[in-house]
C-alpha cells in the first residue's frame, strides 16, 4: 500500500484550486438513472469514490464516457439492463445506496447491497428505506440486500425524517421526481449539495421547491430528459486548505470555491485568529502571525459545522494557544485520529463525543496510520505543521475524496512525496 512522507515546518504560499465536490458528485451520477435522455457533468473530480462509483453505474447499463482532461462526464441510461447493486461494490463505497431511490423511481424495483457499518459509525439506512416506504414501495431485507419493488410506480407523500440525513434527503428527493403527485420532505438535510442536487434534478425537468430549507416539495413528472450540470465547489476540501494554510503559518488563495459554502466553519477560523479575505472567484486565507486561539467547535448538520472538517479541525486545535473543545454529535465513533495525533505529540482527552484539546507549542513527525478519509487527511495536515519526517500508512483513504492532494501541496511549497506500494514494502 502507498504511503505519504512530509517533512514539516515550511509554511504553504501560493494559489490552490479547489476540485468539483465529491459528495456533491455522488448523487449528481445516480440521478443519470431517472432518464433515458443523457446527463452531462462538469467539474467531475478524478477520487476513487467516483471510479467506484461508475463501476457500479456501468454495471446497470449506464454508458459512462468519462474525459479526465476537461473534467466532464456523460451519463446516458438509455437501458437499465440490472436493478441489482451487488455487494462486492456496494461495500467499497456506502454512497452506492444512492441508486436505489432512482432506480425504484425508474425501474419500479431495485435489489441494493445493505451498505453495513463503517469506521466511523453504524451508519443505518432505515430513514432511507422508511422514506420509500411511505411512498408506497414494498421494502424486505434478505441475504444482506434490500428489496424493493413498487409495481404501480411510487406515489408522493409527506415524510417526516426523524433525524437529518443528507443521503437520505437525496434518495428521497430523487425518488420523488418521478412518483405521482406531491411528496413533501420534512427535517430535510440542508447542505449546498442537495441544493446542487435538486438544480440538477430541475435542469432535467423536476419541480422542486425548498431545498437549502428543511422542507422539500417536489411535483413528481412522467419523465426526465437530458441536461447539463456543473458540480458544485469540495467544501471540505476547502475547508481543508484553509486549514493548511494556518497550521503551517501560510497563506494560500482557494480558487473555484466561496466562503458561504461552509459559514459556520469559517466564523470558527476567524474566531482563531485566521485572516479571510474574499477575492475574485475564490478566497485567501492567512495566518495573523500570531499562534492560533484555541475555540470550541460541536459538528451539527449544515449550516452547523461539518463533521467531515472535524478531524481536521483538531489538527489545528494541536497547536492552538489554550484549549479547544471539540464535539462530535453526528457519529459515534469519530475520533480515531485522536491516538495518531497524540503519537505526534498532541494533547488530547476525549470523554465520550468531546474530545478536550490542550495546545502544544510544536507537533513532532511520526509514524502514523490513517482510519478514514477525514483523518487520514488530518494527518497530513499535522505532518505539514510538524518537526521532522511523518509517514503516513494507508493513504488509500486520501484517495476516496482528495483528488491530487500531493501535487496541489506541493506547488505551494509542502514538502510531500507518496511512497509507491512496491518501493513502500
Ligand atoms: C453524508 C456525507 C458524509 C458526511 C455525512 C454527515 C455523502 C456521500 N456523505 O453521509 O461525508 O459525513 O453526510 O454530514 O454525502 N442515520 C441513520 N439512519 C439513516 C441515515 C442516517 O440513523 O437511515 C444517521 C447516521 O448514522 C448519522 C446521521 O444520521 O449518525 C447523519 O448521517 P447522514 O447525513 O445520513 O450521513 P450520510 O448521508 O451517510
Amino acid at each position: 500500500m502507498d504511503q505519504i512522507r512530509i517533512v514539516g515546518g515550511t509554511p504553504l504560499k501560493g494559489t490552490i484550486e479547489i476540485s468539483g465536490a465529491k459528495n456533491a458528485a455522488l448523487p449528481l451520477l445516480t440521478a443519470s438513472l431517472l432518464s433515458a435522455d443523457p446527463l452531462n457533468l462538469s467539474n467531475v473530480p478524478d477520487l476513487a469514490d467516483i471510479h467506484s462509483l461508475i463501476e457500479l453505474l456501468t454495471q446497470h447499463g449506464v454508458k459512462c464516457e468519462w474525459d479526465l482532461g476537461s473534467k466532464t462526464l456523460k451519463l446516458t441510461a438509455q437501458t437499465i439492463t440490472s436493478t441489482t447493486a451487488p455487494y462486492d461494490i456496494v461495500r467499497k463505497m456506502r454512497a452506492s445506496i444512492l441508486v436505489l431511490g432512482p432506480l425504484i423511481a425508474r425501474c419500479k424495483e431495485a435489489k441494493v447491497s445493505l451498505p453495513g457499518g463503517c469506521s466511523i459509525g453504524t451508519r443505518p439506512v432505515d430513514i432511507h428505506l422508511r422514506g420509500l416506504e411511505e411512498l408506497g414501495a414494498t421494502i424486505n431485507l434478505q441475504d444482506g440486500y434490500i428489496h424493493a419493488s413498487a409495481p404501480n410506480g411510487l406515489v408522493g407523500a409527506t415524510v417526516t425524517m426523524p433525524l437529518v440525513s443528507v443521503t437520505a434527503t437525496e434518495n428521497l428527493m430523487m425518488a420523488a421526481t418521478l412518483a405521482k403527485g406531491t411528496t413533501k420532505l420534512v427535517n430535510a438535510a440542508r447542505e449546498p449539495e442537495i441544493v446542487d442536487l435538486a438544480n440538477c434534478l430541475r435542469a432535467m425537468g423536476a419541480t422542486i421547491q425548498g431545498d437549502g430549507t428543511d422542507t422539500i416539495i417536489i411535483d413528481g413528472v412522467e419523465k426526465l430528459s437530458a441536461a447539463t450540470h456543473r458540480v458544485i465547489a469540495d467544501r471540505i476540501e476547502t475547508g481543508t486548505f484553509a486549514i493548511a494554510a494556518l497550521i503551517t503559518g501560510g497563506e494560500l488563495y482557494l480558487k473555484n470555491t466561496s466562503t458561504d459554502l461552509l459559514p459556520s466553519f469559517i466564523s470558527s477560523l476567524q474566531k482563531a485568529g485566521a485572516i479571510i479575505e474574499n477575492e475574485g472567484d475564490g478566497f485567501w486565507v492567512k495566518s495573523s502571525g500570531q499562534p492560533i486561539t484555541g475555540v470550541d467547535v460541536m459538528t451539527e448538520p449544515y449550516p452547523g459545522f461539518a463533521t467531515d472538517l472535524q478531524a481536521q479541525m483538531m489538527a489545528l486545535m494541536t497547536i492552538c494557544k489554550g484549549s479547544s473543545m471539540i464535539t462530535e454529535t453526528i457519529f459515534e465513533n469519530r475520533f480515531m485520529h485522536v491516538p495518531e495525533l497524540c503519537r505526534m505529540g498532541a494533547n488530547i482527552t476525549v470523554h465520550g463525543s468531546t474530545a478536550l484539546v490542550r495546545g502544544v507549542d510544536q507537533l513532532k513527525g511520526a509514524p502514523v496510520m490513517a482510519t478514514d478519509l477525514r483523518a487520514s487527511v488530518s494527518l497530513v495536515l499535522a505532518g505539514l505543521a510538524a518537526e521532522g519526517e511523518t509517514l503516513i500508512s494507508r493513504v488509500y483513504h486520501l484517495d476516496r475524496g482528495y483528488e491530487h492532494i500531493e501535487e496541489k501541496l506541493s506547488r505551494c511549497g509542502a514538502k510531500i512525496e507518496r511512497i509507491r506500494e512496491a518501493l513502500a514494502a
